[in-house]
């Protein structure tokens, strides 16, 4: 068997927040390996640590403990990585399309590419109609699918997602979702996803990662097997997804009593 090399690896990761006499241990021990074009979902209890740990895989926190390793492909066009927030955070003062050139000239991405980029993903998703648009002139699934165009507009091989759906209604959800599956099949980076919602980590992800509800080492890991490309409405009919659903729930459900019996949030 070919060794598959991982694209981000991380062992024994632990952050802890202390301010004053106040300490809290936002996650420990965690280990983990991506590998190159993996979509990985991450869930867990509210207040386990997902977006702290999302944050220091994207640099924004420094780890207390432990490393990170991003193993890039030396010479790929893109940038190295790219994060989506539950918050679009677009500028509300640059139209689409100007949101979309600020990332692109902050890339590694050749200037002479920007334009075709920009036209090609606003046709993608339907938005190429709004690009003199402002985000408040948006509605809020729209302005969640220009956050999404922009972070593949830089083509990142790393690409870091924190709930970025959670704000939108049933349908706005799974269109984007259908939407983020398309992309990332056509530019296939590694993905860490953060989500609460069990049906759309299993629907999208290759892998799922339980974080466990006191701070120590992932509570389980489970295969999404489902082949590519997916259908994340049909899934729910495929008796093996619904078993999934019910193991990640009962294991969550598990996970949150003990977070609750820690005294972490719940
Ligand atoms: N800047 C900070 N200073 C102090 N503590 C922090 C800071 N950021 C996060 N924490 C703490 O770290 C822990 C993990 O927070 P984090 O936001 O990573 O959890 P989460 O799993 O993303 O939660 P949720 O599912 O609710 O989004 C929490 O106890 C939180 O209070
Ligand atoms: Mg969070």
């Amino acid at each position: 068997m070919i060794e598959v090399p991982s694209r981000v690896s991380v062992r024994d990761l632990a952050k802890v927040f202390q301010d004053g006499e106040a300490r809290v241990e936002a996650f420990a021990q965690i280990t983990l390996e991506a590998r190159p074009g993996e979509f990985l979902c991450l869930v867990g209890p509210s207040g386990c640590g997902k977006t702290t740990l999302l944050r220091c895989l994207a640099g924004i926190e420094t780890p207390s403990a432990g490393a990170i390793e991003h193993r890039l492909e030396p010479g790929a066009p893109g940038a190295e990585q790219a994060m989506v927030f539950q918050q679009h955070g677009l500028f509300p003062w640059l139209t689409v399309e100007a949101n979309l050139h600020f990332v692109l000239r902050e890339s590694p991405v050749p200037r002479q590419e920007h334009d075709a980029i920009v036209q090609r993903l606003l046709e993608r998703v339907g938005l190429a109609r709004f690009r003199r648009f402002y985000p408040y002139q948006l509605s809020g699934g729209m302005n969640q699918r220009v956050a999404l165009v922009r972070a593949f507009c830089v083509q990142p091989q790393v690409l870091l997602m924190d709930e970025p759906f959670v704000f939108l209604d049933y349908q706005n959800r799974i269109v984007l979702q259908d939407l983020l599956l398309e992309l990332w099949q056509e530019q296939r980076q590694t993905i860490l996803f953060v989500t609460h919602n069990i049906n759309e980590a299993i629907a999208l992800g290759d892998r799922v990662l339980v974080m466990p509800g006191t701070a120590g080492p992932f509570a389980r890991e489970i295969s999404c097997p489902f082949g590519r490309p997916r259908d994340v409405v049909q899934l729910r009919t495929n008796p093996d997804y619904q078993r999934i659903v019910v193991e990640v729930t009962q294991l969550l459900r598990q996970e949150q009593e003990h977070s609750l019996r820690e005294g972490r949030i719940g």
